[in-house]
């Protein structure tokens, strides 16, 4: 799809918040700083519509992104980020379960893992999660760039050892916002899935 007009809608922290209509949504979810806005930047190829930043919890809110009245991107608060408080931390994790678990128009779910390491405890939790409401997974390996193309291979089949990967529910792509690549395949998952 070529995005010509992608727009924030809404900084959501609530329920009521969410945008009306049925446009399909897909949802990206991940740890703290792992690389959520930016592959959403990069998707865009729009650098700086979704805020990054090397500290770890930028993003506070489910943020709805309207691309060109298609589908939403929808930019959701981290995961593990130790630096909130616990009051603030189940504040998060209610309304992003809240958002993720009853949310019709969510057509798919993006994962991010760090392509260098293991998938965390909560990156396992998150996807066993998603599999049980049974939302369509996509695991993106991000920040692959930092990881020698000869071992790509090995990275997937860590990965998917270690999440006990469903090939029936989830696929996997290496991506990297850096150097630019795999967001082709990233597309190609949501059009799919978001049928647009
Ligand atoms: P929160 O909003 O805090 O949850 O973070 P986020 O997941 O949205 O991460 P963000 O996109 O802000 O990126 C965090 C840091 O990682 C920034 O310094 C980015 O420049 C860097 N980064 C993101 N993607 C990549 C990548 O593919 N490769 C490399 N090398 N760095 C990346
Ligand atoms: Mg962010």
């Amino acid at each position: 799809m070529k995005v010509t007009n992608p727009k924030l809608i809404i900084s959501a922290v609530a329920k009521k918040q969410y945008p009306e209509g049925n446009l399909p949504e897909i949802a990206f979810v991940g740890r703290s700083n792992v690389g959520k806005s930016s592959l959403i930047n990069t998707l865009l190829a729009r650098n700086g519509l979704a805020h990054t930043s090397g500290q770890p919890g930028k993003t506070q809110t489910l943020n709805f992104y309207n691309i060109d009245e298609k589908v939403f991107f929808v930019d959701v608060p981290g995961y593990g980020y130790a630096k909130v408080s616990k009051a603030q931390r189940e504040q998060f994790g209610a309304m992003v379960e809240e958002y993720l678990s009853s949310r019709d128009q969510l057509k798919g779910v993006v994962s991010l893992m760090d392509a260098r390491h293991e998938p965390s405890e909560d990156d396992k939790l998150m996807y066993h999660w998603l599999e049980y409401y049974q939302v369509p997974i996509l695991v993106v390996a991000t920040k692959a760039d930092k990881v020698a193309a000869g071992r790509f291979n090995a990275v997937e089949s860590r990965i998917k050892k270690s999440l006990n990967f469903d090939k029936d529910t989830s696929e996997l792509i290496l991506f990297s916002a850096t150097k630019k690549f795999g967001s082709e395949e990233v597309w190609q998952w949501l059009e799919k899935k978001a049928d647009v």
